[in-house]
């Protein structure tokens, strides 16, 4: 029975390129499993968007002397060609600044608030007499309380990870002109997580033993202490309030943007003339959820946003449904992937951006980088050596070689065409059954959110089938004995084909060509394209993802003998053609690291 997986992916604030740290943090991780899912004939949605809202992009913008909205919609627009450029397969990657996402918001909003668990309370706020406003969030910086970091923001400190409430910094300061701000008092609505506490506590308790240890330990803890929070700002761009006296306020960016799992999923629906749909993912008791995101998000997904849903439950459900609504099945948060040792700036520009080694770097080559480094249970490190050296070693020599090899070697001694076997020795079996069984252990690995294992293990089949190759010589055998020759160069042809989709998860764009090259038609996975909605105010624009053409299988090959090849090309391109070259790039691409960055023009990607 197909499984309903849905895929939740970490919405990115629209207020600057996507870069390295965001692609090994949630979206290559999510991407990989989606796909796989895919080929298993798993319902999967994989659903995300731009975070439009909050601080992070007034801050950005006031900065840049552009409006919120200009500089939101010139980021959405990069991220849809970004993503795409990079194959990362959302069914729908939308923004929260959808007629849909605010008609839902407020929605959720006045559900909570008429079920009780929102109050109104007056609070102490900084405030700048400066710039006559109030200062939320990012809007302040100061001395972390909890450790001393001296720029912690008002929401969250970047050394610590704890949460902050902008009261509690030490020597508080505005982040638009350092004036010191003075406290004023303002009214808002909190999110009563107290009244949680149980259902939570009860939610973390049970059937856990997938989750990762860091993440369910730092869940539990919060759990016990949780109280309530507040979720209006005085700021003016956001979701206004949906309460009498209060539309001047919006809600906090975080207890609204967490909505979008739900929000897009809906949307989903709508786009694709299916408007019931989405409830095979919400409203199904055996439908699994999965979040994937960097570990500073964690509270808002095991405890904010399960608070929220357990609020909300049979919001929207069928008539007579009474089905709870699904809370996270799994959150395999990441750790940070840090940049040639130092932990990514945005103000420094120690980062790696991802329009820019579109430009240079094949997609699939960066995303094989990621993969075997990604930070799923500690902090790693993106390193220009060692993208060279995977590339060129792992994929050029050892992946690449073997499938070119092997295409052209058929091609010549063989009609263009894979051969005919005769009886498989036992090595031949050996490493078809090795092959096949991979399917198996990768796809558990990959089912337990444990990629990088599941790469080494698929990788580890290359390297048989290079050593395989070697044993079996069929480049001498020919002249001695064809038929045997054959009976070799089928195997491998039949290895190669299984490693074509053991691997597209991971590599989509090589798999896609590999498979054409094999004789196949079709195509292995759906395809990605940038759609244009009209709502009634303004355009709207999503990358969405069309899987009806896909014909992609977990499963192994049938590739039968005599299929016609078609003429090949290299599957990777080897990064500098001698070791001076290599360090030539490496030297290039390090130089690159702090210098200011030029946004790159998304035409080009
Ligand atoms: N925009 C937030 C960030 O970049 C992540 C939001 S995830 C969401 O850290 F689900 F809350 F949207
Ligand atoms: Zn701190």
């Amino acid at each position: 029975m197909p499984e309903y997986i849905h895929v939740s992916v970490a919405w990115p604030y629209a207020n600057g390129d996507l870069h390295v740290g965001h692609m090994a943090g949630a979206y290559i991780p999510a991407d990989i499993f989606a796909r796989y899912h895919r080929l298993k004939g798993n319902h999967v949605l994989m659903v995300s968007g731009s975070d439009s809202h909050g601080t992070p992009i007034l801050i950005e913008a006031d900065k840049r002397g552009m409006t919120a909205r200009a500089l939101f919609e010139h980021y959405h627009m990069r991220f849809l060609h970004t993503l795409k450029a990079c194959g990362i397969s959302y069914d729908l990657f939308t923004h929260t600044d959808t007629e849909n996402h605010h008609r839902i918001a407020q929605d959720i909003f006045r559900t909570l608030h008429e079920r009780g668990y929102l109050y109104r309370q007056t609070q102490r706020q900084l405030y700048s007499e400066t710039e006559k406003r109030f200062l939320p969030d990012r809007f302040v910086e100061g001395t972390c309380p909890k450790c001393g970091y001296p720029n912690a923001r008002g929401d969250q400190c970047d050394s610590c990870g704890s949460l902050l409430d902008a009261l509690e910094l030490i020597n508080p300061r505005s982040k638009t002109d350092g004036s010191t701000p003075v406290v004023r008092e303002t009214e808002h609505f909190f999110f009563n997580l107290a009244a949680f506490i149980p259902q939570l506590t009860a939610y973390l308790a049970e059937g856990k033993e997938h989750w990762r240890p860091n993440v369910l330990t730092l869940s539990r803890n919060k759990v016990a202490d949780l109280v309530g929070r507040p979720i209006t700002r005085d700021i003016d761009w956001g979701i206004p309030v949906p309460v009498e006296g209060y539309e001047s306020k919006c809600m906090y960016v975080w207890f609204e943007a967490v909505m979008g799992y739900f929000t897009a999923s809906i949307e989903w629906a709508h786009n694709t003339s299916q408007p019931e749909a989405w409830r095979k993912w919400w409203y199904n008791p055996s439908a699994k959820s999965f979040y994937f995101m960097g570990k500073d998000n964690i509270e808002f997904h095991t405890i904010i946003w399960p608070a929220e849903l357990l609020g909300i439950n049979g919001l929207y459900a069928a008539e007579g449904d009474s089905t709870p609504i699904n809370l996270p099945y799994d959150v395999p948060a990441n750790e940070f992937m840090n940049i040639e040792g130092q932990k990514f700036s945005k103000s420094r520009n120690w980062a790696v951006w991802m329009p820019d080694i579109l430009t240079r770097y094949d997609p699939d080559a960066i995303r094989y980088a990621i993969a075997a480094t990604m930070p799923e249970s500690k902090d790693t490190d993106w390193s220009w050596a060692d993208f060279v050296a995977r590339n060129n070693n792992e994929l050029v020599a050892a992946w690449g070689n073997l499938v070119h090899r092997m295409l052209s070697f058929a091609r010549k001694h063989f009609e263009n065409a894979v051969p005919q076997p005769s009886a498989l020795t036992e090595d031949d079996q050996a490493i078809l059954a090795l092959s096949e069984s991979a399917f198996e252990r990768v796809g558990e690995l990959i089912e337990a959110v444990k990629l990088r294992a599941a790469l080494s293990e698929a990788m580890a089949v290359v390297r048989e089938a290079n050593a395989y190759l070697d044993r079996r010589a069929p480049w001498k055998q020919v002249k001695e004995d064809r038929q045997d020759a054959a009976t070799a160069v089928y195997t491998v042809l039949r290895v190669i084909d299984n490693l074509k989709i053991l691997l597209a998860p991971f590599l989509p764009f090589s798999a896609q060509r590999l498979h054409e090259y094999l004789g196949y038609d079709g195509q292995l996975f759906g395809t990605l394209s940038i759609r244009e909605y009209a709502e009634s105010e303004r355009m709207h624009a999503a990358l969405v993802y069309d899987s009806t053409q896909a014909i992609g299988r977990w499963q192994p090959s049938q590739l039968p003998a005599g299929q016609p090849l078609r003429e090949p090309a290299p599957l990777f391109r080897k990064l500098g053609a001698t070791p001076a070259e290599e360090t030539a790039i490496i030297e290039a691409e390090r130089a690159r690291l702090g210098q200011p960055y030029e946004e790159v023009p998304i035409e080009s990607l």
